[in-house]
């Protein structure tokens, strides 16, 4: 039986792109109570019009730097998914809100799952903590050279989450996310990811510029194999755990775009712009699943045009205004 059968389970980020498909997840799992907390800095309460509509999810806006009510919204849990954090680009811009937000945060849901006696706490951290990559595919004996503010804070998650665990016996499973796409994602903001941006120059019949050669490389990650991830690290008997979870396939900007120009049907070409921009992300990236698969037998099911080919039809609706799905 799984142990989201009849249980209370608390999603931090819960009206975000990961945390609102935990939020259905796990009422698909027979969840008896979910508490989605957010405080709608990014995610959008339609995210959950389905989970809500069950009678058996509920929203709580608010903020994980809320000391008691992040004590008091986990009061009682069986089950935690910390999702909750900001965007990379505002934790370079605003590294305090970072600091607090992220790394104060987490401890405050940290405690709060520690004093619930929580039977399992699983925790999303990113494949940015790798920073540049000594060699490739990343796995997670990597050494952590990340450049960034969040990747600093996701770090200190990660040591904060094994201080739990080896401090109150908090059973902890932490999830390295490499690129995330798929429904949900956010399509309306200034800040959105490279494959929206795309989508929105196809509609606007404009060339998707690239800068640099396009061999700039990512490990992109279908949402839905994200949540299963999840699912299988709640269930999984191991604690005091890292893992990645990635595709194992990397995929260069050139390729990404043609991708999407082919599944579009559209003709409006590439612009290559100046040179890749040096920045705080690394120039390639593809993740190591195999500790994964051997250790919550996870492997990612789902391939990029498939994954892709569901975004571009999830996008269509949600623009129309058709739904959230
Ligand atoms: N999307 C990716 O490619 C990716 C990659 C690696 C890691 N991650 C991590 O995965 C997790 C989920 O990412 P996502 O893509 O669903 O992001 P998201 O932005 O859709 O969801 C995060 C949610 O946290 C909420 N939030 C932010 N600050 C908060 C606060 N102070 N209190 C309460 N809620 C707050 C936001 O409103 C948002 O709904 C995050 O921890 C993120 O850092 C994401």
């Amino acid at each position: 039986m799984s142990k989201l059968d009849g249980a209370r389970v608390v999603v931090t980020g819960g009206a975000g792109n990961v945390g609102s498909h935990i939020v259905d997840a796990a009422i698909a799992a027979g969840a008896e109570r979910v508490v989605a907390l957010d405080a709608l800095v990014r995610g959008v309460p339609e995210n959950l019009h389905e989970a809500l509509a069950t009678g058996r999810a509920e929203l709580r806006e608010m903020d994980i730097r809320d000391r008691m009510a992040v004590r008091s919204a986990v009061d009682g849990a069986d089950i935690l998914f910390h999702q909750a954090a900001l965007r990379w680009t505002r934790c370079q811009e605003e590294p305090r809100d970072c600091q607090e937000v992220m790394v104060d945060g987490t401890f405050n849901v940290l405690e709060a799952a520690a004093a619930a006696k929580a039977q399992r706490v699983v925790l999303a951290s990113s494949a940015v903590v790798y920073g540049e990559p000594r060699k490739l595919p990343l796995d997670e004996d990597q050494p952590l050279n990340g450049k960034t503010v969040y990747g600093a804070a996701k770090v200190a998650n990660e040591q904060l989450a094994r201080a739990f665990a080896h401090l109150h016996g908090l059973p902890v499973v932490t999830l390295r996310y490499f690129n995330i796409y798929g429904p949900r994602m956010d399509i309306r903001s200034d800040y959105t990811e490279v494959m929206i941006k795309w989508l929105d120059r196809i509609d606007r019949r404009e060339p998707l510029v690239i800068n640099g050669d396009g061999s700039a490389s990512a490990d992109y990650i279908y949402v839905a194999d994200v949540v299963r991830a999840n699912l299988l690290a709640c269930e999984a008997q191991v604690t005091d755990a890292i893992v990645n979870v990635c595709s194992g396939a990397e995929t260069q900007l050139r390729e990404l775009a043609a991708l999407l120009l082919r599944l579009t049907g559209t003709d409006v070409g590439i612009e290559h712009r100046g040179s890749e921009p040096e920045g705080a992300l690394p120039t390639r990236r593809v993740g190591d699943p195999t500790l994964a698969t051997e250790t919550l037998g996870f492997t990612a099911e789902t391939g990029l045009e498939e994954g892709v080919r569901r975004l571009i039809e999830w996008r269509k609706e949600a623009l129309a205004g058709a739904g959230s799905r």
